[in-house]
């Protein structure tokens, strides 16, 4: 596995919910750092030359039939290892304790008491709060070479250390990684600069010239192909990959007729004038809007969008000649999604949602210089590339575009009006700097008329739904509580700039139950 950085502490995941935020914090922290197999062999961590290891959380019990364990090795590779919660207690079982259920399960914060001064605990109060989320704990330590550090009230070995010499080993059986431990990012950072000696040199610009070079080894003088759906991750895509091969990227870009008011626009001076890279636009919108005709099946809309998004990108693709390679921005979250993230081996990973979800068949060898990073760090790559701002921080748009958001049947004359609303709606986040305190801002026509009133006359015409969120994940959202002078003041544009609408509703649902979209 070829590692892009020198400096690297990676975590066992034993399946905890939380381990890819414990990835993040390490990154954060200025280490590269990711998620591997419990079961990774010393071996094979050895040969990666790690600074220290992180051993993670997890649902299970470790005297549970078929838990996760690590191999012992991991203890011998004469590198510090963390444990958390279950990590902790696996380690600790290894060093001779003993582990049992808590009397009391323990979810939420405590207060943790220091009782004895290590590098990992430096700066950190000596009473502090921490986040646990534990059923299981260690109940005996006399036999073990394992001493405790800090306590709760009902956690008597909170943190411990190994006292085993050359077994370098401290266990937290709280949650550092979480933001309801306030002291969580010092501790992890006390780790990997006190015990690890890490000097904290992952940098963006960093991972951007090692991706950049690996971009040139893998594809030699070859050409390839970069799918732009105006979204970020393919944006930075393309951008890294125009810096490592220049005119060799061929970019394509589907206008399916269901974008934006000036989306378009945006995506061809983005690539045409500020990258200046060869950039091939099909022209599909009345392929896309004949098959959307009569439909109104949200799902069936979904299939024929996906469908002729495939048609029309392999056509573009065959019109370009000399190209093997198709660069798709995975991320991360992806890998480990398709449960191919641990160890790196090299992963079938679903294809990339927002250039229109490509089968895998098309024949090219894929290029995915973002599998390590995530969301965030995107943007950061972003920025390190020279990617526009406006471009940067972009919220999401989904693939089959506007059609999602034209509820009922897509039409050309109900997609112009949902174009102007949208327009006038961002116009307005942006003009009330909340374009970056929100997640995702749209508009949706609804399949409703309502009655109105303009001038003397009545009027019977559409009702447009306002959507805004806040989300980490886009798992789970909340709406947004936009100030109601902002409200005001798009539902008065629109209802006086946009024909056909005379009523401007506000979602108020958050997801779960709802969803993002309305389709
Ligand atoms: P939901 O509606 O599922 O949306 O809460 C979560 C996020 O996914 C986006 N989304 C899509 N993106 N193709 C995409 O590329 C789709 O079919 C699709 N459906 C939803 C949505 O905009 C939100 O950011």
């Amino acid at each position: 596995m070829t590692l892009p950085h020198d400096e690297v502490v990676p975590i066992l995941d034993f399946g905890s919910q939380t381990a890819q935020l414990i990835a993040r914090r390490v990154r954060e922290a200025g280490v590269f750092s990711l998620l591997m197999s419990p079961d990774t062999p010393a071996s094979e961590l050895r040969a990666m030359n790690p600074k220290g290891v992180i051993l993670s959380g997890g649902p299970a019990s470790v005297d549970d039939p078929g838990a996760p364990r690590c191999d012992p090795g991991v203890f011998d590779l004469g590198v510090p290892v963390l444990g958390i919660c279950y990590g902790m207690q696996l380690a600790c079982l290894e060093f001779g304790a003993t582990v049992g259920r808590a009397h009391k399960r323990e979810f939420g914060r405590a207060n943790l008491s220091i009782r004895s001064g290590d590098p990992l605990l430096e700066a950190i109060p000596e009473r502090t709060t921490v986040w646990m989320s534990h059923g299981d704990q260690i109940s005996d330590l006399a036999a073990a070479s394992v001493e405790v550090l800090a306590s709760t009230d009902s956690c008597p070995y909170a943190v411990v250390r190994s006292t085993a010499g050359e077994r370098r080993f401290w266990g937290v059986q709280f949650h550092p990684e979480v933001t309801h431990t306030p002291h969580g990012r010092d501790l992890l950072r006390n780790f990997l600069y006190e015990h690890c000696r890490c000097t904290g040199t992952w940098r963006m610009s960093d991972f951007a010239q090692a991706a950049i070079d690996r971009v040139r080894e893998q594809v030699g003088g070859g050409a390839v192909i970069c799918g732009l759906s105006g979204g970020v991750d393919s944006t930075v895509t393309a951008a890294l990959l125009h810096a490592a091969i220049g005119d060799r990227l061929r970019c394509v870009f589907v206008d399916n007729g269901l974008l934006r008011k000036n989306e378009r626009g945006l995506v061809e001076s983005t690539f045409r004038d500020h990258f200046r890279t060869n950039l091939t636009v099909a022209d599909a919108a009345d392929a896309f809007l004949s098959d959307l005709q009569g439909i109104t099946e949200p799902q069936e809309k979904r299939k024929r969008i996906g469908n002729r998004f495939v048609r029309v990108f392999q056509e573009a693709a065959a019109s370009i000649p000399d190209a093997r390679f198709l660069a798709q921005g995975t991320l991360y979250p992806d890998v480990i999604e398709s449960g191919h993230g641990h160890s790196g081996k090299s992963a079938n990973i679903k294809l990339h949602h927002n250039v229109g979800g490509l089968p895998e068949d098309l024949g090219f060898e894929l290029v995915e210089p973002m599998r390590e990073l995530f969301k965030d760090e995107v943007r950061k790559l972003g920025e390190v590339l020279g990617v526009p701002d406006a471009m940067v921080w972009r919220h999401p748009f989904p693939g089959p575009g506007l059609a999602v958001r034209v509820l009922g049947e897509v039409t050309r004359e109900k997609l112009a009006v949902l174009r102007e609303c949208d327009e006038i709606l961002l116009e307005e986040i942006v003009a009330a700097e909340l374009y970056r305190k929100t997640s995702q801002v749209f508009a949706v026509l609804l399949p409703v008329q309502s009655v109105g009133v303009m001038g003397d006359g009545r009027t019977y015409e559409n009702v447009v739904a306002i959507r805004a969120v806040e989300t980490q994940d886009f798992m789970t959202a909340d709406w947004s509580r936009i100030p109601y002078d902002v409200l005001a003041t798009i539902s008065n544009r629109i209802i006086n700039e946009v024909r056909g609408v005379n009523r401007v509703v506000y979602d108020i649902s958050s997801k779960p139950p709802s969803t993002i979209e309305w389709e």
